[in-house]
């Protein structure tokens, strides 16, 4: 029998990475170079950095996949890689590398949506069904997603402004913490209390919409105004307080959505995913939907990786959608 062997490419941002995924579901390889120590001293991500990182890494990234895989080029199935969201210049270094590999091997082309790719990362844990509702937290992201079936995505909410992840980012530049910083903020969440009360945003609002905006201007102006007046704030009641403000909106916001369409699985993906925080809210509030099943991406996999897109490709794949040799990098992917 036929092996179902996806290679994999993702260059959407900072991190080069190239997996083997069979079935859609089993992860042979994945290999990820990060390159966030040579963005750190900027801060955030400098694009042009990033693209030349990829380049040097791709080929390297490539070979020791299979071999971890333990497959050759005769073996695959297809080709998949990140079409966008992300960095024009990043993107097409791995459209151009998953282009030169499906010509030389004659082997079909399929590109992917990071964000789908986000979301089959659950794929991991169980096979996903539907209608289910994702939310999708990353750096660049903060959506609830409604799928209908497993290759269809609907945006029934979004952020109006900031990301989860951006703002975690900001407030951590605040507390001069190094570049991504919630990881670090998380960890010194679990050691504060919430005596800030920093506000909540559009909870009360009947949509599904998110604001971060007004929390970071919050933080900012209560960490400023301490410096002004030469006051200590306690650092981790500081973490937990913004912690547990984002939680709050983003749980509040998928209850309500978990209340009016009726779903089989939740689905909790993107680097912010990986937030304790958030999942452990997540569990206690899901115990109020007993038909509904909470898969949450495993932590290895939230964050930007390219097993995630093996796992969609592989589902793309199925539903027929190929890509000619023509693909180009779309730095505005939607839905
Ligand atoms: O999905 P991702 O790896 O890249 C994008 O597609 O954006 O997400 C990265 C984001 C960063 O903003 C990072 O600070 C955040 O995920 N992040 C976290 C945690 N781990 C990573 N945010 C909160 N808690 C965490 N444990
Ligand atoms: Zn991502």
């Amino acid at each position: 029998k036929k092996r179902n062997l996806i290679l994999a490419f993702e260059s959407s941002c900072d991190e080069t990475s190239v997996a083997v995924v069979e079935d859609g579901s089993q992860v042979l390889a994945n290999v990820v170079a990060t390159q966030i120590k040579s963005h750190q001293r900027f801060g955030g991500v400098v694009p042009e950095v990033a693209s030349r990182h990829h380049i040097e890494q791709i080929t390297y990234c490539v070979k020791e996949a299979l071999a971890t895989a333990e497959v050759s080029y005769e073996d695959l199935t297809a080709v998949a890689v990140t079409q966008g969201p992300g960095l024009v210049g990043a993107l097409l270094i791995g459209v151009a590398a998953a282009k030169a590999i499906a010509y030389a091997h004659d082997l079909p082309l399929v590109p992917v949506n990071h964000m789908a790719g986000h979301i089959y990362a659950a794929r991991f844990v169980a096979p996903l069904e539907f209608p289910a509702i994702a939310l999708l937290v990353s750096g660049g992201h903060t959506q609830l997603v409604y799928m209908e079936s497993r290759n269809s995505f609907q945006i029934i909410g979004e952020t109006r402004d900031d990301a989860a992840g951006e703002a975690y980012d900001k407030v951590g530049r605040v507390m001069k913490m190094a570049y991504p910083a919630g990881k670090e903020i998380d960890q010194l969440a679990q050691t504060g209390q919430d005596t800030f009360n920093f506000p909540r945003a559009m909870v009360n609002e009947d949509n599904y919409d998110f604001s971060f905006s007004g929390l970071k201007s919050a933080f900012i102006n209560t960490v400023h105004h301490a410096n002004q007046i030469g006051e200590e704030l306690n650092q981790a009641d500081l973490a937990t307080s913004f912690q547990n403000s984002v939680v709050d909106v983003l749980t509040q916001k998928t209850m309500k959505a978990l209340a009016n369409f009726p779903v089989k699985q939740l689905i909790l993906a993107g680097g912010v995913a990986a937030n304790s925080g958030l999942r452990q809210s997540l569990d206690e509030h899901l115990k109020s939907f007993p038909d509904v099943k909470l898969v949450k991406a495993p932590l290895k996999y939230c964050g930007d990786n390219a097993a995630m897109i093996g796992a969609a490709g592989y589902v793309a794949y199925e539903e027929g959608v190929r890509a000619g040799l023509d693909l180009n990098a779309n730095p505005g992917l939607e839905f």
